[in-house]
């Protein structure tokens, strides 16, 4: 298996957040899940499968640790990839579903940004193909409270390496900025490379 490789921001800037707050997230943080996925699969491919355990064994810890890794990765990607310095107001499909799905954007918003505080870690827009709609969701950590089968449209990081240098405790005035920033083409490129619409309720 090819190793994985860190995907490079398409910014360098973003109204709102600093240049160091996004290399720290970006350039160190994502980048450490990045080789610790690597790492992992090179261990995984010499595993004792023999000594499989529950309560502890090398095949557990590194697969519960591939699933959180792997995780932080995708996450982080989708993260960096749907923000853009050129905010743009909410189109296309995304917006359409997002209006008939949740009565309006502005309920939508509401709802999202409200999961940015309840959450720990991340929160999703996710198109669920059990019933070809959108939801908010929340997971604490990488490898917990993901849906199976849903698909990420637009994910938000609320841990706290994600803004505390420039926002400190203020994690509302963050939120803001985020939603401010989001790139909606990303979204929709999305629903067209996936084939949503077949899916669609
Ligand atoms: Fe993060």
């Amino acid at each position: 298996m090819a190793d994985l490789q860190a995907k490079p921001l398409k910014y360098t800037e973003l109204p709102g957040l600093t240049e160091r707050q996004l290399s720290e997230h970006h350039d160190v943080l994502y980048a450490g899940y990045v080789k610790k996925v690597n790492e992992i699969r090179a261990a995984l491919a010499n595993v004792d499968l023999s000594k499989s355990n529950g309560t502890y064994s090398d095949l557990r810890e590194l697969k519960v640790e591939e699933g959180f890794a792997l995780n932080g990765v995708k996450l982080h990607e989708a993260y960096f990839d749907n923000m853009t310095p050129q905010g743009q107001e909410p189109m296309g499909d995304v917006a359409a579903w997002i209006a008939e799905d949740f009565g309006s954007y502005e309920k939508w918003a509401a709802d999202f940004g409200a999961c940015g505080l309840a959450a720990r870690g991340w929160v999703v827009l996710a198109f669920d193909l059990a019933d070809g709609k959108l939801h908010n969701y929340v997971c604490d950590v990488h490898n917990q409270g993901g849906v199976w089968g849903a698909i990420p449209l637009l994910v938000l990081d609320v841990y706290e390496h994600a803004y505390f240098l420039d926002y400190a405790t203020a994690r509302k005035k963050y939120v803001d900025v985020f939603m401010k920033n989001l790139d909606w083409n990303v979204a929709n490129e999305l629903i067209a490379k996936y084939e949503l619409k077949k899916h669609r309720a």
